[in-house]
């Protein structure tokens, strides 16, 4: 079986619910990404912030894996350490799905962090007016969410998975956002064939040896059933 790193996007989780980030208007559920996705926003305003990751949270709530996600957890049962799963997605809908190994590139909506002592907190409830960090005792939360202009997390292991597959594979991506946006160029440069599954073409489709497009929710399932099967 080969090694298989998979990067994921907003478009995976779009049949389950979850709107996707470049809709026509620009605006992520009706915000300027400025204000709701960057320090300078939740230092502007950190009610607004709060709020806004606290209904995305509380969303999670409505929402289901979709068969592209199950797809994805069936396909870890059978290449275990061989198939990385990459996301930029702050949605727990692999792990809903039985995903056991995702990086979450761009942090997690389930997750807090202290301003203090960086300390990472499982959190499930509002963040809005919630007591200081439970480890330093000091700290303000804010949410552990990677916004524009910091740097996304596990890039080292993501870069060393990139150098070591013979297979990548990009769902549900703009092909918009750098670094993620790179990677296929990147696993392209160490030899790895390269596959896009997405609705339409994204900004990367010229990089990718193949393209197929259409909705996750057909396309993934059918594409790990020919790995497994080939
Ligand atoms: N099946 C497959 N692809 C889909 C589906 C679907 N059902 N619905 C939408 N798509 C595709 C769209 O065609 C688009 O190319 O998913 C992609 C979603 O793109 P974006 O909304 O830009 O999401 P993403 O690429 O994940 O954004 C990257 O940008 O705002 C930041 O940090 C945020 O992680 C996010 C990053």
């Amino acid at each position: 079986m080969p090694k298989v790193v998979v990067l994921t996007g907003a478009g995976i989780s779009a049949e389950s619910g979850v709107p996707t980030f470049r809709d026509a208007d620009g605006l992520w559920e009706g915000h300027r990404v400025e204000d709701v996705a960057t320090p300078e926003g939740f230092h502007t305003d950190p009610q607004l912030v709060h709020q806004f990751y606290d209904a995305r949270r509380g969303a999670l709530a409505t929402v289901e894996p979709n068969p592209a996600h199950l797809a994805l957890a069936e396909l870890e049962q059978r290449l275990g350490d061989d198939l990385t799963v990459v996301t930029q997605n702050i949605d727990d809908l692999h792990e809903r799905a039985g995903s056991s190994r995702v990086l979450h590139m761009h942090g997690e909506l389930r997750s807090a962090l202290c301003l203090r002592c960086g300390h990472r907190i499982r959190w499930e409830g509002p963040m809005l007016d919630a007591p200081p960090c439970e480890w330093c005792g000091e700290g303000r939360l804010r949410p552990d969410v990677v916004w524009f202009g910091e740097v996304p997390y596990y890039m080292d292991d993501i870069i060393d998975a990139l150098a070591g597959c013979d297979l990548f594979v990009s769902i549900g991506t703009s092909g918009a956002v750098y670094p993620a946006a790179g990677f296929v160029a990147r696993a392209r440069a160490h030899g790895a064939r390269t596959l896009e599954l997405n609705l339409a073409p994204s900004e990367g489709t010229g990089f990718f040896h193949e393209s197929r497009h259409g909705l996750a929710g057909l396309l993934v399932p059918s594409w790990v059933a020919e790995l497994v099967h080939r």
